[in-house]
């Protein structure tokens, strides 16, 4: 894992918006796995700049976002299909057919699940995933328990990540206790992953990928097992 540690939230964000635009770059038409959550909105603000100034192009990027609540309106504010347009895809010329996310309005959880990976594995997986981290260790929605998804799935969010997204929702009864993720395998497959954490609440997860274990007790663990994996955090995170 390449490690760096940064002062604060906004040096993590421009770190984390110089990696992902020199990919694009690199690749015009990259395939890009997306997270929501407060972590990366500081660099997608950034990103934004970056196309304002005429430094950024996504005409040719493909997103494909980590996962979705289930069952959620895609109009309901909390879903984060409106989160990606509010935060990025309405402000960067990224098509809108490019992005892509779990349908949290789908009928069937499953059959969605399954659509989606088939989506993913047809287009050969990402090239880069942004992961977030949760204070429990989880990626995506893959939340800890003594077995893991390898493939999209639906999934029942913990009491910790109900507790942390409730910031969000007027009770922590209207937070959604489902979710479509994609799974531990699905993030895997990626060629290369960048993960961002800042603040103290995310020091214990940090802390849990210093070492030479893995556990389905702290999904983020099993990052250790990809060859090609930046972890970006600032000192709070990494130091407590
Ligand atoms: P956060 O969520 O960015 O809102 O802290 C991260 C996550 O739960 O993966």
């Amino acid at each position: 894992m390449n490690w760096i540690v940064v002062n604060d939230e906004k040096e993590m964000a421009k770190a984390g918006a110089d990696f992902l635009l020199s990919r694009i770059i690199n690749k015009p038409e990259l395939l890009l796995g997306l997270a929501t959550g407060s972590t990366p909105v500081g660099m997608y603000r950034l990103m934004i700049e970056a196309y304002r100034k005429g430094e950024a192009d996504f005409s040719r990027v493909r997103t494909y976002n980590l996962d979705e609540y289930y069952p959620i309106l895609k109009s309901d504010v909390n879903s984060y299909v409106r989160f990606m347009r509010k935060n990025l895809f309405d402000h960067i010329n990224i098509p809108r057919e490019n992005t892509h996310l779990p349908n949290g309005e789908a009928k069937d959880g499953e059959a969605e699940a399954k659509a989606y990976e088939a989506m993913i594995a047809e287009v050969g997986y990402m090239d880069v995933q942004l992961l977030g981290i949760g204070q429990n260790g989880h990626i995506g929605f893959n939340e800890p328990d003594d077995k893991l998804c390898v493939n999209t799935h639906v999934t029942a969010l913990t009491e910790n990540t109900v507790a942390a997204n409730a910031r969000f929702f007027d009770s922590p009864d209207c937070v959604p206790k489902h979710a479509l993720t994609m799974g531990i395998g699905t993030i895997m497959k990626a060629k290369e992953i960048l993960l961002l954490a800042n603040g103290k609440n995310k020091h214990a997860a940090i802390e849990a990928l210093k070492d030479d274990t893995v556990t389905t007790a702290i999904p983020a663990t099993l990052l250790k097992l990809h060859p090609n994996v930046t972890i970006v955090c600032d000192k709070a995170a990494f130091e407590g």
